[in-house]
């Protein structure tokens, strides 16, 4: 099963970067791997957010890594502040200029490469990418090859642009389909059904508007750090988990072993009860 996950939306600003960075230094958490984050997008979010030095020779990242037999993947992976955390930086002019989709083959073609490499690897337990902001082929070529999530806030903007961008891969089949989503910047709960019904997709995780939120991108922090104990840290945790779980199916989502475990050892209880010893021992 795919370990590379690409975060993508049909609209700017709905916060890709952000989702996309806490859940990787969430997940650091949640796994003994490593947690890599490809950023994908020009505008460089992910090199700020994540604080690295972003005039680092590695700045050519997985291009210079296709293209260069001499390089092993550790040498394009840029260290952040973050334990396991790291980042690729990746030019995507290539695919972007690619008109068609012969032109788009040799990219293509590295780009599989480049994700086999990855997977892999066993030092690595999660891969995220982060697109750009407006919907560019690239989009389209990194759906292509990685487990698309569409990042989407709950406006009717936003979900227009999610839905244009649908319709450009209701074609692609398998893994490769947008079929999953988080709900970024939602204030109730009748916004996250309300996307779920406009977009007909199955929404994995949802994270509230905050301002514990806006506070972390502008300390350049993941949310957990500055504001452990709030509500929009845990729902990134959670969200974490639910891209674990969708990449390996191996993490339970938070709560239901739990559940399963008590339900469980209410039925030993029982039936302890019934064929011998004392309830409840
Ligand atoms: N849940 C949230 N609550 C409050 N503010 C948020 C939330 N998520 C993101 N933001 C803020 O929204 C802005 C846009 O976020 P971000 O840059 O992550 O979006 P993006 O989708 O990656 O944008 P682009 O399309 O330009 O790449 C940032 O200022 C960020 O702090
Ligand atoms: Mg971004």
């Amino acid at each position: 099963m795919s370990k590379i996950v690409v975060i993508v939306s049909g609209k700017g600003g709905v916060g890709k970067s952000t989702v996309a960075f806490n859940i990787a230094y969430e997940a650091t958490k949640l796994l003994s791997a490593d947690v890599i984050l490809i950023s994908a997008d020009p505008a460089k979010s992910l090199e700020f957010l994540t604080d690295i030095d972003d005039s680092s020779e590695k700045v050519n990242g997985w291009f210079e890594y296709i293209n260069r037999e001499d390089l092993e993947i550790e040498d394009v992976l840029i260290r952040t502040p973050y334990e396991r955390l790291f980042v690729v930086c990746s030019s995507v002019e290539d695919l972007i200029a690619a008109q068609t989709p012969e032109e788009a083959r040799g990219p293509l073609e590295k780009l599989l490469y480049f994700k086999k490499t990855l997977e892999s690897n066993p030092r690595i337990g999660l891969v995220i990418v982060d697109t750009p902001g407006s919907i560019t082929k690239s989009h389209y070529y990194y759906a292509r090859l990685f487990r698309p999530i569409l990042v989407t806030a709950p406006t009717s903007l936003e979900l227009r642009g999610a839905r244009e961008l649908l319709k450009l891969n209701e074609h692609l089949e398998g893994e490769h389909r947008i079929t999953k989503a988080i709900v970024n910047k939602a204030i109730s709960k009748r916004e996250i059904e309300k996307v779920e019904k406009s977009l007909n997709l199955e929404i994995i995780a949802s994270i509230s508007s905050s301002q514990e939120i806006e506070d972390a991108c502008n300390q350049r922090k993941p949310v957990s750090l500055i504001a452990p104990k709030s509500r929009a840290a845990r729902e990134l945790q959670e969200a974490a988990r639910a891209v674990i779980m969708l990449c390996s199916g191996q993490l339970e989502p938070k709560g239901k072993p739990r559940v399963r475990e008590s339900f469980l050892s209410s039925i030993s209880r029982r039936l302890y009860s019934i064929f011998g010893g004392v309830a409840g021992e």
